[in-house]
C-alpha cells in the first residue's frame, strides 16, 4: 500500500477545479474536503485497463487525470446507466482533457469480457445498484486473476443510527435517486467473490449517509465445486 507520502505527491491541481456539472454547492464542498483524500486513494498508483464503475457526473475524473499523468499508458473506462449524468462525466472528461471510454449500462450486467481490467473503482455506487450481489459477482468476473477491486462506500452503521437507517431507507431512495442508506456493502464484499486486503471506516459523510468505507480487495477465483453450485 503506497504511503500518506505517496499520496500527497498524487496530487494535482486539477482535482480542485471548479464543480463537476450539475453538482450543488453543498456536494461541491464536501467533493472538496470530505471525499478528495479518499478519491486520491481510490486512483493512486493504477496501472494498465481501469473501469470507474457507476461513474455518474464524472467525480473521479480529475483523480483518473493525475493518474494518467503518472502513468501514461492507462486505459480508461467508465459506465454510467443514467444518460444526464452520462452526459455530465463526458463534459468533465473533456474539461479535464482526460482520454475515457465511457458508456452506458449496469453493474448487474457489465458490457465487457472476462478479465479485462487491472483495477474496477466504485465510489457510492453500491448503495444504488438494484442487487449489489450480482454487481460484485461481475466486477469479479471482469477484473484480471491479479487484478484489484477498490472501493469507497457509505454502509449501515451499527447501533441506533443502523436503526434509523433501517427505518429511513424506504423514503430516502425515493428521494435520492434510489440511494439505500443501510446496504451493508462491506459485509458483502468481505464474504462473496473477493478476498478483503483492507478496508477502513472512515468517519466521513453527512448523517445519515455514515460511516463511509474505503478498501481494496482482490478476487476469489471460482472453483469447479461453486460453478456446479450456482448451475
Ligand atoms: C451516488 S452516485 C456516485 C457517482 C460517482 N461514482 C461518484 O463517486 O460521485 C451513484 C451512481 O451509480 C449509478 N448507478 C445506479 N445504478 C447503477 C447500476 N446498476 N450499475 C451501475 N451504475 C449504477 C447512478 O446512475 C449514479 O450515477
Amino acid at each position: 500500500m503506497p504511503s500518506r507520502a505517496t499520496e500527497k505527491t498524487d496530487t494535482n491541481r486539477s482535482e480542485s477545479k471548479s464543480p463537476t456539472p450539475g453538482q450543488s454547492i453543498v456536494a461541491a464542498l464536501s467533493e472538496r474536503f470530505d471525499l478528495a483524500e479518499h478519491r486520491r486513494y481510490l486512483a493512486r498508483e493504477l496501472e494498465g485497463v481501469i473501469l470507474d464503475l457507476g461513474a455518474g457526473s464524472g467525480a473521479m475524473v480529475p483523480y483518473l487525470q493525475t493518474a494518467v499523468q503518472r502513468e501514461p499508458a492507462l486505459r480508461l473506462h467508465a459506465l454510467e446507466p443514467d444518460p444526464d449524468r452520462r452526459r455530465q462525466a463526458e463534459q468533465t472528461a473533456t474539461t479535464h482533457n482526460l482520454d475515457i471510454h465511457l458508456q452506458s449500462g449496469r453493474a448487474e450486467s457489465l458490457p465487457y469480457a472476462d478479465d479485462t481490467f487491472d483495477v474496477v473503482i466504485a465510489s457510492a455506487v453500491f448503495c444504488t445498484v438494484q442487487d449489489p450481489l450480482l454487481a460484485l459477482e461481475e466486477v469479479r468476473r471482469v477484473v484480471k486473476p491479479d487484478g484489484e477491486f477498490r472501493f469507497l462506500e457509505h454502509v449501515r452503521s451499527d447501533g441506533l443510527r443502523g436503526y434509523v437507517q433501517d427505518v429511513v431507507t424506504p423514503l430516502w431512495k425515493r428521494i435520492d435517486n434510489g440511494c439505500r442508506l443501510n446496504r451493508r456493502t462491506d459485509d458483502w464484499i468481505a464474504s462473496g467473490p473477493f478476498a478483503l486486503d483492507e478496508i477502513e471506516t472512515l468517519s466521513i459523510g453527512v448523517s445519515p449517509s455514515r460511516p463511509f468505507v474505503r478498501g481494496t480487495a482482490t478476487p476469489v477465483r471460482r472453483t469447479e465445486t461453486d460453478d456446479r453450485i450456482l448451475k
